[in-house]
């Protein structure tokens, strides 16, 4: 029989994430979250306006042990020989030598710790966050997933059963958030500062385009972009929170209807949000009531859990152990690592 709904399975696994810019560790078990732990490199990054790779890797090593010791404290793991069943930690997609930290301490911990070892889709890990929460998704879900890397609308159809409905021709949702919150001196990281700053703007002020692309369920946010660029090019006493507030409601506007559109075609149960973008107030806003008015139950993460972080790297193991065993420990990083679609 299907499964009914996105879950997490019993074991107790310790979930390493280092793809980007956050160092997360967290220990999940029964299906719950025992601890989690996030060092966050954003002051280190913000001076440059982005994330630099190579300072990104150094700081995960600087950082790794403590975060992880502090995961396991904050667990009770004293023993972890015998509390734990696993160390997961993501292989890709994402940035080569940032993985490549977190991959060679879990390879490690697995040796030390004598238990097995398993390498993660971070984009699966997005998914199952949701499975984390209180009230696990129904299943078949419409997963939209926004992050600065990624925007993907997927058909959950079951655990590992995934079809991809529509995603980015250019832009990721978070890309454009962080290149406007640039344009709008407001510094990185974009998607926060815009989202403060657009409550306190008029979102009706500024029409921006709501890009339409080939795909019925593709998405494309340099258009956007570009408007906001030449709209502040002639105008130079533009009010930044208007802009603000005329961009993100032009980009949340485009990720509703198209999840919601998306949803009813493919007769999911329910919508589900994941990725740094999804911590977006109006988005959060808008997708609940857009799904209210159609009947579809809705699953958004807390803010802490859409951007990374270790548990979800844990959740996705678990599923991932249950179905295919741990990985063998010569496994590599992969930076551009594919979910395997349905087709
Ligand atoms: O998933 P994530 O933490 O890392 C990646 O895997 O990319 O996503 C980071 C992205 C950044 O582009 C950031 O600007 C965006 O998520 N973001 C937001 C918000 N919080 C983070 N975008 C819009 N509104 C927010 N509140
Ligand atoms: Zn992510």
């Amino acid at each position: 029989m299907p499964a009914s709904h996105l879950t997490v399975g019993k074991l107790v696994v310790l979930g390493i994430e280092s793809s980007c810019d956050e160092t997360a560790a967290s220990v999940i078990g029964g299906g719950r979250i025992r601890s989690s732990v996030i060092a966050s490199q954003l002051d280190i990054h913000r001076a440059f306006g982005g994330v630099v790779p190579e300072l990104a890797s150094r700081e995960h090593e600087r950082v790794i042990i403590p975060t992880i010791r502090a995961a396991l404290d904050r667990a009770g793991i004293s023993d972890p020989t015998h509390q734990l069943d696993a160390v997961a930690v993501t292989r890709g997609p994402g940035l080569s030598g940032a993985l490549m930290v977190g991959v060679a301490a879990a390879k490690a911990l697995s040796m030390a710790y004598r238990i097995p070892v398993i390498g993660v889709d971070h984009m699966e890990g997005h998914i199952f966050a949701s499975a984390l929460e209180m009230e696990p998704p129904e299943l078949p879900a419409m997963v939209l997933l926004v992050s600065g890397g990624h925007t993907q609308l997927i058909d959950v159809q079951g655990p590992g059963r995934y079809r991809l409905v529509g995603q980015s021709v250019d832009d990721a949702a978070g890309e454009a958030f962080d290149k406007v919150a640039r344009l709008l001196g407001l510094g990185f990281p974009g998607g926060p500062a815009i989202d403060r700053v657009a409550a306190l703007g008029d979102p009706d002020k500024i029409r921006f385009p709501r890009a339409s692309t080939k795909g019925e369920f593709d998405f494309s946010f340099s258009g956007v972009k570009t408007a906001v660029l030449r709209y502040l090019e002639s105008n130079v006493d533009a009010v930044v929170e208007d802009v603000a507030a005329g961009f993100q409601a032009a980009v949340v506007d485009v990720l509703v209807r198209k999840t919601t559109v998306a949803a009813q075609r493919f007769d999911s149960r329910s919508v589900v949000l994941g990725g740094g973008v999804a911590a977006n107030s109006l988005l959060r806003k808008e997708m609940e009531v857009a799904c209210g008015r159609l009947g579809l139950s809705i699953n958004i993460p807390a803010p802490a859990s859409c951007t990374d972080n270790g548990a979800m790297i844990a959740a996705a193991a678990v599923f991932r152990l249950e179905t295919d065993g741990p990985s063998d420990p010569g496994f590599s990083v992969d930076p551009s690592l594919l979910l395997p679609y349905l087709t």
